[in-house]
């Protein structure tokens, strides 16, 4: 059976800022180049959710603009059900601007625009597609309050949800805590939340713990070119990423997300691989520029698991 997957979350348009390095407080730098992409934490899960075959929904907002339009063509192009996307009348569809050096590492600064238009209401009118998925996945790109209905939506009907905490928030609702299944942080998000630096492996189980008393019983914690730290109800371990040439590292990590929402059993059973798979996806996004552009799709993960053996 496909899986289906929903994603609440942001579409942006991205300027990419193509420097150096990042210009000192009161300098004026030249670029190199300045490229613009569709991207979004949302879209970027959701696009990698598609590209791997999973049946995906996407609910969020977009601007009545070309950016707008930009964002709706590129999910409707990638077989994503776009009908629970507003499209609002005043605000102008978000944006992210991207500082990318030149060893692929990047600075991001957004403005949330539409996806900050997003309400409880629309909540309640994509209803159907937040009830009747197997996996929701949610990213801090948006309201909390609409994630936290959504959730609450979910969970009265037996999906299971996927929760990363991107950016980094200090006010998360300990209920949307509790309703959340599996959490996905990078090490600052990890830190945010639990208020335990993330160093070690042994710091690792400790955040572990942690987010177990703050109700997620499923953490896999992601540190960049490093890899993957996982502790779930069936146990713990580490997953070590593929090292590649980094050229643009953005939406390294929605890929992994999206991916993992396509591929974990929901018993977690496969857990290290679906991990694996999913940093195999992440070292395929990390080498193309551009977010959603770059992402790969399932074939593309295959071959490059075919080519090392
Ligand atoms: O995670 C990468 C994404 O973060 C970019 O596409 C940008 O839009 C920001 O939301
Ligand atoms: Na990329």
């Amino acid at each position: 059976m496909t899986r289906k997957v929903t994603v609440l979350g942001s579409l942006n348009a991205d300027t990419i800022m193509h420097i150096d390095r990042l210009p000192k407080q009161g300098e004026t730098m030249a670029m190199h180049d300045a490229t613009t992409a569709p991207g979004g934490k949302g879209a970027n899960q959701a696009i990698a959710a598609a590209r791997m075959d999973a049946a995906t929904t996407f609910v969020g907002a977009v601007g009545n603009d070309q950016n707008g339009q930009m964002l709706l063509d590129a999910m409707a192009t990638d077989n994503i059900d776009i009908a629970n996307i507003k499209t609002h009348q005043e605000i102008g569809t978000g944006s992210a601007f991207i500082m990318l050096e030149k060893d692929g590492n990047n600075t991001i600064l957004i403005h949330g625009g539409a996806n900050q238009s997003l309400s409880i209401e629309d909540i309640e009118s994509a209803k159907d597609a937040i009830i009747n998925c197997d996996v929701l996945v949610a990213q801090f790109e948006t309201p909390l309050a609409v994630t936290l209905k959504a959730f609450e939506l979910a969970k009265q009907n037996g999906v299971f949800t996927i929760l990363n905490p991107a950016p980094a928030k200090t006010d998360i609702q300990p209920e949307l805590l509790s309703l959340t299944d599996l959490i996905v942080p990078n090490e600052i998000e990890a830190e945010t939340i639990s208020g335990i630096a993330v160093t070690d492996e042994a710091s690792m189980a400790d955040n572990a713990r942690k987010f177990r008393e703050l109700g997620v019983p499923n953490l896999i914690i992601t540190v960049g070119a490093r890899g993957a730290y996982f502790s779930t109800v069936n146990g713990a371990g580490f997953v070590p990423a593929f090292k590649v040439n980094a050229i643009d590292t953005t939406a390294a990590g929605d890929t992994f997300i999206g991916t993992l929402a396509s591929q974990l059993k929901l018993d977690l059973s496969n857990i290290a691989e679906a991990i694996r798979f999913s940093n195999r996806a992440s070292s395929i996004t990390v080498q193309g520029a551009g977010a959603l552009p770059s992402i790969p799709k399932l074939a593309q993960v295959q071959a490059a698991f075919d080519a090392e053996a």
